[in-house]
């Protein structure tokens, strides 16, 4: 199932909210991997919210930091399959939910509380479409983000005369120029492991198109096609552009490489502009990848209720308030993410974030690999280890082979 490329539909100027009652007093807790600034920031507003609407129930922030949930995702499994669920927990919409929490039965459905709250007709065809398993819901998305922008240091930029790249001729051009004057062109981080895989994803749909790469989640496009060789190329020769140290870096730390002047541009989902935002860093602008223009690389994150939470009516109002225009306008300006219901958008939004709101609602929507929509977290984790062994050897040639060994092991490819 992937993020089908439909635009939300146009929404009506008044939400129907119907009232939600408080729920009784006792606990809840939620899980998550967002510890950053701006995560944090827009995490905490969510709280805020529920609390001022429940009083008397005392929220458990349960984080595991970690980008991706590159770590938080281990100790859920770990919480799923010991019959120890926190009540409630992100998670990407699309395969992540349904492939590792739906279809293995470990979730309760929502299709009650969508009927109440009016959802089947405030959140887009395609995002219904991604939170359901055989017609019912199984989650509620929190914001839409982006993953194919690239982000440049305005200042460098102006002080050596480069314009932002859109395409990879451009982005190659604007590298040498930088590398030339001892500024690294691309700040890059793989600490945390997604941070390659969602370059590697831009790539592609750079090379492919949005066709092209959407074809690789359902079959249609070959892994052993040439455009993927050009991309596992492409990428190759950009990630000759990169600072040495990425192995170490996590992805708000190689932000700070372009926050400092060292480096001038760097490839990342629009969390990073909650990142600026909490660091108080204004002078960046923003571009998508190379190849990628008019194309919107997607994820969201959401929350359901798993089977065995302990306190299912906590939850049920947690996820009451979520969806709605007042509570996502509330946390999408902090987090770096546009909203999902269509009756929201007239939050605190930043320059980017309202451009980001206009091409999410008219542009092509692929999904995004890394953060979970297009592939189920096994395919992911079998395209990661290949992708991690290509960091260190770049040998495009084994690199494709292992990438349609994935695929033959997922059952998309034959
Ligand atoms: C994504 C998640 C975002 C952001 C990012 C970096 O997977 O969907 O909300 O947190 O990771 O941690």
């Amino acid at each position: 199932m992937a993020l089908p490329a439909v635009a939300p539909a146009v929404g009506r100027l008044t939400a129907p909210i119907p009232a939600i009652l408080p729920a009784p007093p006792g606990r809840l807790e939620i899980f998550s991997w967002w510890t950053t600034g701006g995560e944090a920031a827009g995490l905490s507003a969510l709280f805020d919210l529920y609390k001022s609407r429940n009083p008397g129930v005392d929220i458990v922030n349960a984080t595991v930091a970690g980008g991706a949930g590159s770590n938080a995702k281990a100790v859920l499994k770990t919480r799923m399959l010991g019959g120890a669920p926190p009540d409630s927990f992100q998670i990407h919409m699309g395969h992540e939910l349904t492939d590792s929490w739906v279809v293995t039965d470990k979730m309760e459905p929502l299709d009650d509380i969508y009927t109440q709250m009016g959802w089947d007709t405030a959140f887009p065809k395609g995002v219904l479409d991604i939170v359901s398993y055989d017609g019912k819901p199984y989650a509620v998305p929190a914001n839409i983000h982006r993953a194919n922008v690239l982000w440049y240091n305005k200042k460098v930029f102006s002080d050596n005369g480069l314009q932002p790249p859109t395409t990879f001729e451009d982005f190659f051009a604007a590298a040498d120029t930088l590398k030339a004057k001892g500024i690294t062109p691309l700040a890059f981080a793989d600490a945390e492991g997604f941070e390659a895989i969602q370059t590697f994803e831009t790539t592609a749909i750079g090379v492919l198109g949005a066709e092209g790469y959407a074809g690789l989640w359902t079959g249609h496009t070959a892994w052993t096609d040439p455009r993927v060789t050009d991309t596992l190329n492409t990428y190759k020769r950009m990630l000759g552009y990169i600072n040495t140290d990425y192995a170490g870096l996590t992805w708000d730390q190689a932000n700070d490489l372009l926050i400092s002047g060292k480096a001038g541009m760097t490839i990342m989902g629009d969390w990073i502009d909650a990142d600026y935002t909490s660091k108080k860093f204004a002078d960046y602008g923003w571009t998508t990848t190379p190849g990628t223009a008019g194309i919107y690389d997607a994820l969201s994150d959401g929350f359901g209720l798993p089977k065995g939470a302990k306190d299912v009516e906590q939850v049920k109002n947690w996820l009451r308030m979520i969806g709605t225009p007042e509570a996502q306008d509330v946390f999408n300006p902090l987090k770096g993410s546009v909203p999902v219901n269509v009756f929201a958008g007239n939050g605190n939004y930043d320059p980017y974030l309202k451009s980001a709101i206009a091409d999410w609602k008219s542009q092509t929507v692929v999904p995004s690999l890394a953060h979970g929509a297009a592939a189920s977290e096994e395919w992911l984790g079998a395209i990661s280890d290949a992708m991690a062994v290509f960091m260190i050897k770049r040998d495009v040639a084994a690199t494709q082979a292992s990438l349609q060994q994935a695929c033959l092991e997922a059952r998309v490819c034959k």
